[in-house]
Protein backbone atom coordinates (compact mmCIF):
# COMPACT_ATOMS: atom_id res chain seq x y z
CA UNK A 1 0.00 0.00 0.00
CA UNK A 2 1.26 3.66 -1.19
CA UNK A 3 0.08 6.52 -0.18
CA UNK A 4 0.27 9.25 -2.96
CA UNK A 5 -0.65 13.08 -3.33
CA UNK A 6 -2.06 14.08 -6.96
CA UNK A 7 -2.67 17.45 -7.40
CA UNK A 8 -4.98 17.82 -10.52
CA UNK A 9 -5.00 21.29 -12.55
CA UNK A 10 -8.00 20.39 -14.73
CA UNK A 11 -7.35 24.17 -16.44
CA UNK A 12 -10.23 25.10 -19.27
CA UNK A 13 -12.80 23.60 -21.65
CA UNK A 14 -12.55 19.87 -21.99
CA UNK A 15 -9.71 19.89 -19.78
CA UNK A 16 -12.44 19.72 -16.86
CA UNK A 17 -14.42 17.41 -18.67
CA UNK A 18 -11.91 14.91 -19.41
CA UNK A 19 -9.85 15.28 -15.74
CA UNK A 20 -12.67 14.36 -13.86
CA UNK A 21 -13.18 10.84 -15.44
CA UNK A 22 -9.14 10.75 -14.98
CA UNK A 23 -9.21 11.23 -11.43
CA UNK A 24 -12.39 8.69 -10.87
CA UNK A 25 -10.29 6.11 -12.88
CA UNK A 26 -7.19 6.45 -10.56
CA UNK A 27 -9.53 6.70 -6.91
CA UNK A 28 -10.97 3.34 -8.60
CA UNK A 29 -7.60 1.75 -8.94
CA UNK A 30 -6.46 3.23 -5.58
CA UNK A 31 -9.61 1.37 -4.37
CA UNK A 32 -8.84 -2.01 -6.21
CA UNK A 33 -4.88 -2.02 -4.95
CA UNK A 34 -5.53 -0.79 -1.57
CA UNK A 35 -3.44 2.56 -2.06
CA UNK A 36 -4.13 5.71 -0.43
CA UNK A 37 -4.05 8.59 -3.30
CA UNK A 38 -5.05 11.81 -2.02
CA UNK A 39 -6.00 15.06 -4.08
CA UNK A 40 -6.37 18.79 -4.57
CA UNK A 41 -6.97 20.96 -7.66
CA UNK A 42 -5.50 24.31 -8.41
CA UNK A 43 -6.03 27.00 -11.44
CA UNK A 44 -4.59 27.59 -14.55
CA UNK A 45 -4.79 29.25 -18.12
CA UNK A 46 -7.58 30.84 -18.70
CA UNK A 47 -9.97 29.73 -15.40
CA UNK A 48 -6.71 30.97 -13.71
CA UNK A 49 -7.17 34.41 -15.12
CA UNK A 50 -10.95 35.11 -14.39
CA UNK A 51 -9.85 34.22 -11.27
CA UNK A 52 -6.68 36.09 -10.10
CA UNK A 53 -5.40 37.78 -13.30
CA UNK A 54 -2.40 35.27 -13.53
CA UNK A 55 -2.68 32.47 -16.07
CA UNK A 56 0.03 30.74 -13.29
CA UNK A 57 -0.80 31.71 -9.71
CA UNK A 58 1.93 31.32 -7.37
CA UNK A 59 -0.61 28.81 -5.47
CA UNK A 60 -0.34 26.27 -8.61
CA UNK A 61 3.14 25.92 -8.65
CA UNK A 62 3.57 25.93 -4.77
CA UNK A 63 0.98 22.83 -4.97
CA UNK A 64 2.75 21.56 -7.87
CA UNK A 65 5.83 21.18 -5.72
CA UNK A 66 4.05 19.93 -3.00
CA UNK A 67 2.74 16.77 -4.98
CA UNK A 68 3.60 13.53 -5.87
CA UNK A 69 2.41 14.06 -9.82
CA UNK A 70 0.13 16.26 -11.60
CA UNK A 71 -2.99 15.39 -13.42
CA UNK A 72 -3.29 18.22 -16.00
CA UNK A 73 -6.43 19.13 -18.57
CA UNK A 74 -5.88 21.65 -20.83
CA UNK A 75 -5.30 25.27 -21.12
CA UNK A 76 -6.60 27.83 -23.92
CA UNK A 77 -10.13 29.70 -24.53
CA UNK A 78 -11.10 30.95 -28.26
CA UNK A 79 -11.01 34.33 -26.51
CA UNK A 80 -7.33 35.18 -26.95
CA UNK A 81 -7.08 32.67 -30.06
CA UNK A 82 -9.21 35.55 -31.97
CA UNK A 83 -6.99 38.19 -30.04
CA UNK A 84 -3.33 38.14 -31.22
CA UNK A 85 -2.63 41.20 -28.73
CA UNK A 86 -3.86 39.63 -25.21
CA UNK A 87 -0.58 39.86 -23.57
CA UNK A 88 -2.13 37.87 -20.55
CA UNK A 89 -2.64 34.48 -22.11
CA UNK A 90 -3.96 30.81 -21.35
CA UNK A 91 -0.95 28.95 -22.64
CA UNK A 92 1.60 31.09 -20.68
CA UNK A 93 0.13 28.89 -18.03
CA UNK A 94 1.18 25.85 -19.44
CA UNK A 95 4.92 26.79 -20.83
CA UNK A 96 5.37 28.78 -17.54
CA UNK A 97 4.42 25.49 -15.17
CA UNK A 98 6.48 23.32 -17.90
CA UNK A 99 9.36 25.49 -17.10
CA UNK A 100 9.09 26.23 -13.51
CA UNK A 101 8.71 22.37 -12.59
CA UNK A 102 12.01 21.47 -15.06
CA UNK A 103 9.48 19.55 -17.56
CA UNK A 104 11.88 19.30 -20.38
CA UNK A 105 10.85 16.08 -21.58
CA UNK A 106 7.47 14.99 -22.98
CA UNK A 107 6.76 11.38 -23.61
CA UNK A 108 4.09 10.51 -26.36
CA UNK A 109 3.18 7.51 -27.16
CA UNK A 110 1.30 6.68 -30.42
CA UNK A 111 -0.07 3.55 -29.42
CA UNK A 112 -2.74 1.88 -31.64
CA UNK A 113 -5.61 -0.48 -30.44
CA UNK A 114 -6.16 -2.61 -32.60
CA UNK A 115 -10.06 -2.18 -31.74
CA UNK A 116 -9.16 1.62 -33.55
CA UNK A 117 -7.98 0.17 -37.07
CA UNK A 118 -10.93 1.31 -39.10
CA UNK A 119 -11.14 4.54 -36.89
CA UNK A 120 -8.25 6.69 -38.79
CA UNK A 121 -7.99 7.88 -42.06
CA UNK A 122 -5.16 5.93 -42.99
CA UNK A 123 -5.22 2.74 -44.32
CA UNK A 124 -5.24 -0.18 -41.79
CA UNK A 125 -2.82 -2.11 -44.05
CA UNK A 126 -0.13 0.91 -43.20
CA UNK A 127 -1.11 1.01 -39.83
CA UNK A 128 -1.63 -2.13 -38.05
CA UNK A 129 0.95 -2.80 -35.58
CA UNK A 130 1.82 0.96 -35.84
CA UNK A 131 4.21 1.63 -32.13
CA UNK A 132 6.00 5.04 -31.81
CA UNK A 133 7.65 6.71 -28.76
CA UNK A 134 8.02 10.35 -29.10
CA UNK A 135 10.72 12.11 -27.05
CA UNK A 136 9.22 16.16 -27.52
CA UNK A 137 12.11 18.35 -26.13
CA UNK A 138 9.56 20.82 -23.80
CA UNK A 139 11.59 23.73 -22.27
CA UNK A 140 13.58 25.53 -25.18
CA UNK A 141 13.68 26.04 -28.85
CA UNK A 142 11.82 28.66 -30.14
CA UNK A 143 9.02 28.42 -27.86
CA UNK A 144 11.09 30.15 -24.56
CA UNK A 145 13.64 32.19 -26.56
CA UNK A 146 13.46 36.05 -26.75
CA UNK A 147 10.68 37.27 -28.98
CA UNK A 148 9.33 40.52 -29.28
CA UNK A 149 8.31 43.64 -31.86
CA UNK A 150 10.49 46.08 -33.65
CA UNK A 151 9.46 48.68 -35.99
CA UNK A 152 6.74 50.06 -34.55
CA UNK A 153 5.14 46.22 -34.59
CA UNK A 154 5.45 45.63 -38.26
CA UNK A 155 7.90 43.42 -37.30
CA UNK A 156 7.88 40.30 -34.98
CA UNK A 157 10.87 37.62 -34.66
CA UNK A 158 10.72 34.47 -31.93
CA UNK A 159 15.06 33.42 -31.36
CA UNK A 160 15.54 29.72 -31.21
CA UNK A 161 18.14 28.87 -29.25
CA UNK A 162 19.28 25.02 -27.89
CA UNK A 163 22.14 24.33 -25.37
CA UNK A 164 24.30 21.23 -26.02
CA UNK A 165 23.09 19.91 -22.37
CA UNK A 166 19.23 20.41 -22.87
CA UNK A 167 19.92 18.45 -26.13
CA UNK A 168 21.99 15.77 -24.10
CA UNK A 169 19.29 15.01 -21.62
CA UNK A 170 16.46 14.43 -23.49
CA UNK A 171 18.90 12.86 -26.07
CA UNK A 172 20.12 10.01 -23.09
CA UNK A 173 16.77 9.40 -22.28
CA UNK A 174 15.23 8.65 -25.72
CA UNK A 175 18.36 6.64 -26.00
CA UNK A 176 17.71 5.12 -22.30
CA UNK A 177 14.25 3.72 -23.76
CA UNK A 178 15.13 2.60 -27.12
CA UNK A 179 17.18 -0.05 -25.80
CA UNK A 180 13.81 -1.28 -23.59
CA UNK A 181 12.35 -0.82 -27.36
CA UNK A 182 13.18 -2.15 -30.44
CA UNK A 183 16.37 -0.22 -30.67
CA UNK A 184 15.48 2.36 -33.07
CA UNK A 185 15.63 5.54 -33.01
CA UNK A 186 15.02 8.25 -35.26
CA UNK A 187 16.32 11.95 -34.21
CA UNK A 188 14.38 14.45 -35.95
CA UNK A 189 15.38 18.34 -37.18
CA UNK A 190 16.14 20.64 -39.48
CA UNK A 191 19.96 20.50 -39.97
CA UNK A 192 19.99 20.99 -43.43
CA UNK A 193 19.07 25.09 -42.79
CA UNK A 194 19.10 25.77 -38.52
CA UNK A 195 22.19 26.47 -36.82
CA UNK A 196 19.75 24.82 -33.11
CA UNK A 197 19.34 21.66 -35.40
CA UNK A 198 22.71 21.14 -36.24
CA UNK A 199 23.56 21.92 -32.54
CA UNK A 200 21.02 19.25 -31.99
CA UNK A 201 22.28 16.41 -34.67
CA UNK A 202 26.05 17.09 -33.60
CA UNK A 203 25.09 16.11 -29.48
CA UNK A 204 22.91 13.27 -30.79
CA UNK A 205 25.63 11.72 -32.99
CA UNK A 206 28.03 11.88 -30.05
CA UNK A 207 25.51 10.95 -27.16
CA UNK A 208 24.65 7.65 -30.34
CA UNK A 209 28.41 6.02 -29.37
CA UNK A 210 27.36 5.57 -25.75
CA UNK A 211 24.70 3.47 -27.41
CA UNK A 212 26.09 1.20 -30.37
CA UNK A 213 23.18 -1.43 -29.24
CA UNK A 214 21.02 1.55 -30.69
CA UNK A 215 20.30 2.01 -34.25
CA UNK A 216 20.28 5.84 -35.01
CA UNK A 217 18.94 7.61 -38.35
CA UNK A 218 18.61 10.88 -38.94
CA UNK A 219 15.54 12.95 -40.82
CA UNK A 220 14.36 16.04 -42.02
CA UNK A 221 11.66 17.00 -40.39
CA UNK A 222 9.67 17.75 -43.60
CA UNK A 223 10.28 14.03 -44.11
CA UNK A 224 10.11 12.91 -41.40
CA UNK A 225 6.22 14.42 -41.57
CA UNK A 226 5.42 12.85 -44.68
CA UNK A 227 7.04 9.25 -43.56
CA UNK A 228 5.19 9.14 -40.24
CA UNK A 229 1.86 9.11 -42.56
CA UNK A 230 3.46 7.12 -45.46
CA UNK A 231 4.59 4.16 -43.04
CA UNK A 232 4.42 4.80 -39.27
CA UNK A 233 5.82 1.02 -38.83
CA UNK A 234 9.22 2.24 -39.91
CA UNK A 235 9.66 4.49 -36.39
CA UNK A 236 10.08 2.96 -32.76
CA UNK A 237 11.47 6.05 -30.63
CA UNK A 238 11.38 9.50 -32.42
CA UNK A 239 13.65 12.41 -30.68
CA UNK A 240 12.55 15.75 -31.44
CA UNK A 241 13.07 19.28 -30.49
CA UNK A 242 10.28 21.23 -29.07
CA UNK A 243 8.05 23.20 -31.87
CA UNK A 244 8.29 19.73 -34.41
CA UNK A 245 7.28 17.68 -31.55
CA UNK A 246 4.53 19.96 -30.93
CA UNK A 247 3.69 19.48 -34.86
CA UNK A 248 4.26 15.66 -35.21
CA UNK A 249 2.78 14.70 -32.81
CA UNK A 250 -0.80 16.36 -33.50
CA UNK A 251 -0.15 14.70 -37.06
CA UNK A 252 0.76 11.12 -35.48
CA UNK A 253 -2.60 11.33 -33.69
CA UNK A 254 -4.14 10.42 -36.59
CA UNK A 255 -1.86 7.00 -36.10
CA UNK A 256 -3.80 6.21 -32.74
CA UNK A 257 -6.97 7.21 -34.80
CA UNK A 258 -7.59 10.69 -32.76
CA UNK A 259 -5.96 13.37 -30.92
CA UNK A 260 -8.94 12.46 -28.21
CA UNK A 261 -6.42 9.18 -27.66
CA UNK A 262 -2.92 10.44 -27.12
CA UNK A 263 -1.40 11.16 -24.02
CA UNK A 264 1.29 12.24 -22.29
CA UNK A 265 4.38 12.48 -19.42
CA UNK A 266 5.69 15.59 -19.08
CA UNK A 267 9.07 14.91 -17.18
CA UNK A 268 12.21 16.40 -15.64
CA UNK A 269 14.12 15.73 -12.24
CA UNK A 270 11.08 16.12 -9.99
CA UNK A 271 7.30 16.18 -9.97
CA UNK A 272 6.13 14.30 -13.47
CA UNK A 273 2.97 15.86 -15.13
CA UNK A 274 0.77 14.18 -17.27
CA UNK A 275 -1.11 15.65 -19.85
CA UNK A 276 -3.22 14.51 -22.83
CA UNK A 277 -1.73 15.95 -25.80
CA UNK A 278 -5.15 17.49 -27.15
CA UNK A 279 -6.54 21.58 -25.86
CA UNK A 280 -9.33 22.67 -24.61
CA UNK A 281 -11.31 21.90 -28.17
CA UNK A 282 -13.70 25.28 -27.79
CA UNK A 283 -15.35 22.95 -30.81
CA UNK A 284 -16.78 20.47 -28.22
CA UNK A 285 -16.80 22.11 -24.35
CA UNK A 286 -19.76 22.19 -22.54
CA UNK A 287 -21.60 19.21 -24.97
CA UNK A 288 -19.82 16.42 -22.67
CA UNK A 289 -18.94 14.46 -25.67
CA UNK A 290 -14.89 14.84 -25.12
CA UNK A 291 -12.84 11.23 -25.68
CA UNK A 292 -11.64 11.32 -21.91
CA UNK A 293 -9.20 8.36 -23.00
CA UNK A 294 -5.98 10.54 -23.88
CA UNK A 295 -6.30 12.18 -19.92
CA UNK A 296 -7.18 8.65 -18.65
CA UNK A 297 -3.53 6.90 -20.74
CA UNK A 298 -1.89 9.91 -19.22
CA UNK A 299 -3.04 9.03 -15.57
CA UNK A 300 -1.85 5.03 -16.55
CA UNK A 301 1.58 7.13 -17.47
CA UNK A 302 1.41 8.56 -13.95
CA UNK A 303 1.13 5.70 -11.99
CA UNK A 304 3.38 3.68 -13.91
CA UNK A 305 6.75 6.64 -14.63
CA UNK A 306 5.61 8.59 -11.27
CA UNK A 307 4.64 5.79 -8.86
CA UNK A 308 6.64 2.57 -10.52
CA UNK A 309 2.65 0.65 -10.54
CA UNK A 310 3.30 -1.18 -13.31
CA UNK A 311 0.46 -3.52 -12.86
CA UNK A 312 -2.24 -0.82 -11.78
CA UNK A 313 -1.10 1.01 -15.07
CA UNK A 314 -1.57 -2.11 -16.86
CA UNK A 315 -4.74 -2.06 -15.28
CA UNK A 316 -6.38 0.66 -17.20
CA UNK A 317 -5.29 0.20 -20.28
CA UNK A 318 -7.01 -3.22 -19.80
CA UNK A 319 -10.17 -1.00 -19.07
CA UNK A 320 -9.40 0.74 -21.81
CA UNK A 321 -8.86 -2.26 -24.21
CA UNK A 322 -12.02 -3.55 -22.47
CA UNK A 323 -14.56 -0.90 -23.57
CA UNK A 324 -13.23 -0.87 -26.81
CA UNK A 325 -13.41 -4.17 -27.85
CA UNK A 326 -16.69 -4.34 -26.47
CA UNK A 327 -17.69 -1.60 -28.78
CA UNK A 328 -18.02 1.63 -26.47
CA UNK A 329 -16.79 4.65 -28.78
CA UNK A 330 -16.51 8.63 -28.41
CA UNK A 331 -17.69 10.58 -31.35
CA UNK A 332 -14.13 11.05 -32.28
CA UNK A 333 -13.27 7.26 -32.81
CA UNK A 334 -16.93 6.30 -33.98
CA UNK A 335 -16.76 4.73 -37.90
CA UNK A 336 -19.24 3.90 -39.98
CA UNK A 337 -19.16 0.56 -38.63
CA UNK A 338 -19.77 1.47 -35.21
CA UNK A 339 -23.17 0.62 -33.02
CA UNK A 340 -24.57 4.08 -32.68
CA UNK A 341 -26.07 2.69 -29.44
CA UNK A 342 -22.60 2.36 -28.29
CA UNK A 343 -21.51 5.70 -29.05
CA UNK A 344 -21.10 7.64 -25.93
CA UNK A 345 -20.75 10.90 -24.05
CA UNK A 346 -17.92 11.48 -21.89
CA UNK A 347 -18.96 10.52 -18.59
CA UNK A 348 -20.99 7.22 -19.75
CA UNK A 349 -17.33 6.35 -21.34
CA UNK A 350 -16.08 6.64 -17.95
CA UNK A 351 -18.96 4.77 -16.21
CA UNK A 352 -18.02 1.92 -18.49
CA UNK A 353 -14.19 2.08 -17.78
CA UNK A 354 -14.78 2.43 -13.84
CA UNK A 355 -16.57 -0.85 -14.58
CA UNK A 356 -13.94 -2.78 -15.78
CA UNK A 357 -11.81 -1.86 -13.06
P1 LIG B 1 -7.54 21.05 -29.83
O1 LIG B 1 -6.59 19.94 -29.53
O2 LIG B 1 -8.21 21.67 -28.68
O3 LIG B 1 -8.65 20.51 -30.83
C1 LIG B 1 -8.36 20.09 -32.17
C2 LIG B 1 -9.53 19.25 -32.70
O4 LIG B 1 -9.51 17.96 -32.07
C3 LIG B 1 -10.89 19.87 -32.39
O5 LIG B 1 -11.77 19.60 -33.45
C4 LIG B 1 -11.36 19.11 -31.16
O6 LIG B 1 -12.74 19.01 -31.00
C5 LIG B 1 -10.73 17.73 -31.38
N1 LIG B 1 -10.41 17.11 -30.08
C6 LIG B 1 -9.36 17.43 -29.28
N2 LIG B 1 -9.40 16.70 -28.16
C7 LIG B 1 -10.47 15.89 -28.26
C8 LIG B 1 -11.05 14.91 -27.40
N3 LIG B 1 -10.49 14.60 -26.21
N4 LIG B 1 -12.17 14.29 -27.81
C9 LIG B 1 -12.73 14.57 -28.99
N5 LIG B 1 -12.22 15.48 -29.85
C10 LIG B 1 -11.12 16.15 -29.48
O7 LIG B 1 -6.72 22.13 -30.66
P2 LIG B 1 -7.17 23.59 -31.19
O8 LIG B 1 -8.61 23.56 -31.58
O9 LIG B 1 -6.15 23.95 -32.15
O10 LIG B 1 -7.00 24.54 -29.93
C11 LIG B 1 -8.03 24.89 -29.03
C12 LIG B 1 -7.42 25.60 -27.84
O11 LIG B 1 -6.64 24.70 -27.08
C13 LIG B 1 -6.49 26.76 -28.21
O12 LIG B 1 -6.74 27.82 -27.34
C14 LIG B 1 -5.11 26.21 -28.00
O13 LIG B 1 -4.15 27.18 -27.65
C15 LIG B 1 -5.32 25.24 -26.88
N6 LIG B 1 -4.40 24.09 -26.83
C16 LIG B 1 -4.02 23.69 -25.59
C17 LIG B 1 -3.27 22.54 -25.46
C18 LIG B 1 -2.90 22.09 -24.08
O14 LIG B 1 -3.42 22.63 -23.12
N7 LIG B 1 -2.06 21.10 -23.93
C19 LIG B 1 -2.92 21.79 -26.58
C20 LIG B 1 -3.35 22.24 -27.83
C21 LIG B 1 -4.10 23.39 -27.95
C1 LIG C 1 0.67 21.05 -26.51
C2 LIG C 1 0.11 22.44 -26.80
C3 LIG C 1 1.00 23.49 -26.16
C4 LIG C 1 2.36 23.42 -26.84
C5 LIG C 1 0.47 24.94 -26.19
C6 LIG C 1 -0.95 25.03 -25.72
C7 LIG C 1 1.34 25.82 -25.37
O1 LIG C 1 -0.07 22.62 -28.16
O2 LIG C 1 0.80 20.70 -25.33
O3 LIG C 1 0.94 20.31 -27.44
O4 LIG C 1 2.54 23.97 -27.92
O5 LIG C 1 3.25 22.81 -26.26
MN1 LIG D 1 0.22 20.81 -29.32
Amino acid sequence: MASKHILVIPGDGIGQEVTEVSKQVVEAIGQKFGHAFSFDYALIGHAAIEATGQPLPEETIEKSKASDAILFGAVGHPKYDNDPSAKVRPEQGLLGIRKALGLYANLRPIKLFDELLEASSIKAEILRGADILFFRELTGDIYFGEKGRQDEGATAYDIAKYSKYEVERIARKAFEAARTRNGKLCSVDKANVLETSRLWREVVQEIAKEYPDVTVEHQFVDSAAMLLIKDPRRFDVVLTANLFGDILTDEASQIAGSMGMLASASIGDTVGLYEPIHGSAHDITGKGVANPLASVLSAALMLDISFGMKEESEAIIAAVDGVLKDGFRTGDIADAQTDRAKILGTEAMGAELLKRI
